[in-house]
């Protein structure tokens, strides 16, 4: 009876420290412009180095206020890496932006940064409305991915991150992303 305990109580502890059974690394970011104006400028970012950090600049053109503009999410997998990809299920139709900064970029993003050291973007918290205008930085991060869902899928896995100001499309970011069972 207590060595089922134990067993339980390690196994619990196990899921709530570990590192994710699987590890992240960047393949390409790739910058679009707007149908007609483009108001988020992710040109600046590359991936630097062996490990492929995220480096770089990125700018808002103006104040991005929740009424008006919105944030769409189109998740793509490519199992076996070949570019063949697939429509994920876990996309985010469009939303307003101050919702999608709370929600994604809380959990994805923000983890993997250091407010003045590795970026000037500013903290995300419950209250952070509009998106400021600005010029931001990110200095070589590697994503940080202990508040990442267990459960994503191996392989290629491609976002098609689009802002739109009145429902028209003002530019977004693609990210390429290769995920890997982690080595133990
Ligand atoms: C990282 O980005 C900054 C601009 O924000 C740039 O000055 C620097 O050269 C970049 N580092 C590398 C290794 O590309």
């Amino acid at each position: 009876m207590k060595w089922t305990v134990a067993v339980l109580l390690l196994h619990l502890l196990h899921n709530i420290k570990c590192e994710q059974s699987y590890v992240v690394s960047n393949e390409k970011l790739e910058p679009f412009e707007g149908d007609s104006e483009t108001l988020v400028i992710f040109n600046g970012l590359k991936t630097v180095g062996r490990e492929r950090a995220l480096n770089g600049s990125f700018k808002f053109l103006g104040e991005m206020n929740n009424d008006d503009f919105k944030v769409s999410v189109e998740l793509y997998s490519s199992p076996n890496g070949d570019g063949d990809f697939k429509r994920m299920v876990m996309d985010v139709p469009q939303t307003s932006i101050c919702e999608c900064f709370k929600k994604f970029y809380v959990q994805f993003v923000q983890p993997s940064v250091k407010q003045g050291e590795t970026t000037n973007f500013p903290l995300v918290d419950e209250d952070f409305c509009p998106i400021p205008e600005g010029d931001f930085y990110i200095k070589n991060i590697l994503f940080n991915t202990d508040d990442w869902p267990q459960q994503v899928p191996r392989g290629i896995v491609k976002a098609i991150i689009t802002f739109f100001n009145a429902g028209k499309n003002v530019g977004g970011l693609i990210v390429v992303v290769k995920i890997d069972d982690r080595q133990s």
